[in-house]
């Protein structure tokens, strides 16, 4: 079955209000009308209703970077589904590597995270990835299936067809190091499988596995050529319109 590629930029804690909008609208520009490919920009939560009105009535999507599993109520310094559905989001990256190592984020916690994005109508990209330690030590695929399995728990078949898997190695993040295209692949196909374990042939076939980890527009042809590899979540490169957008338009 074909999947439609799906390109999403982390832009983590960068930019101002100012800088935010024209690197939107400029991302905007650059994508046009009936892109083939998806196009979802995170910016941070104190810029989502500038970038929210930048691509209003516009093919370019907007997604937090994090939402708290609760409904409102006494939490301080924290957003949910609702809130950032409000200001416009339709996706969610949860359990980001930084998070997972800065903030604690566990398999359960993130778990709980997918539930409350799920009711909330919200699209949740869900992170997994290994060190490079884990990798030299070949537990990358056992990483990887505790992290799935963990932070999947109590998903079903139905909502599991719409979620999104980014698989981004620890080492390959802000590093430069891009892994090659054998070594995604190889990680995608293993997830695919495993999400076909854990729902059904079906489902796995139509849940979207980006990759992650210094994509540029220098690599991004050959790793979306890849059969497994369904988009790309990018940090650093979608910061620069010419960067994201010669990525977008590497898509096959
Ligand atoms: O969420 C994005 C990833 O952490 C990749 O970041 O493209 O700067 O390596 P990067």
């Amino acid at each position: 079955m074909s999947r439609r590629i799906l390109i999403a930029g982390n832009w983590k804690m960068n930019m101002r209000a100012a800088s935010a909008a024209s690197l939107a609208k400029g991302i905007v520009d650059a994508v046009g009308k009936n892109s083939p490919v998806e196009v979802v920009l995170c910016p941070p939560a104190a810029y989502l209703h500038t970038v929210s009105e930048a691509t209003a009535g516009t093919s370019v999507e907007v997604g937090g970077q994090n939402l708290y599993p609760a409904d409102d109520g006494a939490f301080t310094g924290e957003l949910n589904a609702a809130m950032l559905t409000d200001v416009g989001c339709r996706y969610v990256i949860l359990g980001h590597s930084e998070r997972r190592q800065l903030m604690g984020e566990t398999d359960a916690c993130v778990s709980k995270k997918l539930h409350a994005a799920m009711a909330g109508n919200l699209v949740p990209i869900v992170c997994v990835g290994e060190t490079l330690e884990q990798r030299e030590a070949e537990e990358t695929e056992a990483v990887i299936e505790k992290q799935i399995r963990g932070s999947l728990e109590g998903l079903d078949e139905v909502r599991a067809a719409g979620i999104v898997i980014a698989y981004e190695p620890v080492w390959a993040i802000g590093t430069g190091k891009t892994a090659s295209k054998e070594q995604a692949e190889a990680v995608h196909a293993f997830i695919r499988g495993l999400l076909a374990d854990m729902f059904s042939p079906g489902v796995a076939e139509q849940i979207r596995i980006q990759y992650g980890g210094s994509v540029k527009p220098g690599n991004a042809a050959e790793l979306l050529a890849e059969p497994n590899i369904d988009g790309a979540l990018v940090g650093g490169a979608s910061l620069k319109v010419e960067y994201f957008a010669g990525i977008i338009a590497a898509a096959p």
